[in-house]
């Protein structure tokens, strides 16, 4: 049997890591500026992590959510406490799409309507609601294709109002900083535009937090910066550390019934206890001050650099973006600087490290990327 061909892939197999660096199968180290996508949020192989992983799968890796698991509520009370939410109530699931797909479900269900508002170049996810708000008609398979996401240009608070006078809206789903669409800031007016429009219609504001989240901007929530509570928050990548883990933090005004939510595999214990694994340490090395002490130093450094056309983003999730005739620069680093970085196609690069980097990790990649840019 071959491997469904869905990725064009580096030339590089990984077969050690840790920390900030990964090794390939011929010894060769790289540093990680990347994370597997956002998903190293504490490092690589973490000890507090791998301990909690080991002594979990020694007691018990899975039962289903037929039972109680007291491991679930131990990590809902980390979790509220860590991003400020405590009156939230959670809901734990496998990804970013499920938790995308369960917040909009929710909020349909909440207020009984149909309309999403969604915004040009945002990415949620690749299940079936999820990807028809998602901006990417070549993701959007005819089965997904539907007439209840309205998509509005981003940051357009116009477009915003008109929507909600014309339309019965559900809810509004947002990415605090845009990922896939190459790390564009939500303006802190426009996500307090979103919390007063939904207050007055009662629609529901879903913060997708599934990249943006987990401490990476420096606040938990990128959302936090507008100093706004968004109804829902959507998560999964840094969350388990490369655990597959997702959740939604759902404000206080929902009310569950049973079954309106499910999964077989959403909170099992070893997910819970990798989950638990990530905020302590999380919160033991205010990993979240790091991401932006480290952020700031790199946006900082960056902006000093020549053939930049712009640097975007917040705390440790940053866009570079590059003229065109540097779109080799990506490869460069990775395969003559043994640098991994993220993109966003076609020439900007993205920096998603875990959030312990130091500065001395950023300043290799700092003197790699001012060679390429100087050449
Ligand atoms: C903002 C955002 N939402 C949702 C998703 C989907 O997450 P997953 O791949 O875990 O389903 C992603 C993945 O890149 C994302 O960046």
């Amino acid at each position: 049997m071959k491997l469904f061909d869905v990725y064009p892939l580096n030339d590089v197999t990984i077969v050690k890591a840790m920390g900030a660096y990964v090794w390939d199968d011929k010894g060769t180290k790289y540093l990680d500026l990347y994370g597997g996508h956002a998903v190293i949020s504490i490092g690589h192989t973490n000890p507090h992590w791998v301990k909690r992983i080991e002594d979990q799968l020694h007691q018990i890796s899975f039962y289903s959510n037929s039972i109680k698991i007291p491991l679930q509520q131990e990590l809902a009370d980390k979790l509220g406490k860590v991003s400020g939410k405590e009156d939230y109530q959670l809901f734990l699931c496998n990804s970013g799409a499920e938790a995308n797909e369960n917040a909009l479900k929710l909020a349909s269900f909440y207020n009984g309507r149909k309309k999403i508002i969604a915004f040009k170049k945002a990415f949620h996810g690749r299940t079936s609601l999820a990807v028809a708000a998602t901006d990417n008609p070549s993701i959007v398979a005819p089965v997904n294709e539907t007439d209840n996401v309205l998509f509005l240009a981003f940051n357009d608070e116009t477009a915003l109002q008109q929507a909600f006078a014309q339309n019965e809206i559900a809810a509004v789903i947002i990415e605090g900083i845009q990922g896939v669409g190459g790390i564009n800031v939500a303006s802190e007016s426009f996500l307090r535009k979103i919390r007063t429009l939904c207050d007055e219609y009662n629609a529901v504001y879903i913060a997708d937090s599934v990249q943006c989240g987990y401490g990476r901007s420096g606040k938990f929530y990128s959302h936090d910066f507008a100093g706004v509570y968004a109804d829902i928050y959507t998560m999964a990548k840094g969350m388990g550390n490369g655990f597959p883990i997702g959740a939604i933090s759902i404000s206080p005004k929902f009310a569950a019934k049973h079954f309106m939510l499910g999964t077989t595999f959403g909170g099992n214990h070893l997910a819970c206890a990798a989950a638990l694994a990530v905020l302590e340490v999380m919160d033991e090395q205010n990993l979240m001050a790091n991401a932006t002490e480290i952020g700031n130093y790199l946006t900082e450094a960056l902006q000093k650099l020549p053939n930049i056309i712009e640097v975007r983003g917040r705390g440790l999730m940053i866009g570079i973006e590059l003229p065109d005739s540097m779109k080799h620069v990506k490869k460069n680093l990775l395969y003559k600087h043994q640098i991994f970085t993220g993109e966003a196609k076609p020439n900007i690069i993205r920096l998603l490290p875990a959030l312990n980097i130091t500065k001395r990790e950023a300043d290799i990649f700092l003197e790699a990327i001012k060679i390429e840019l100087e050449a």
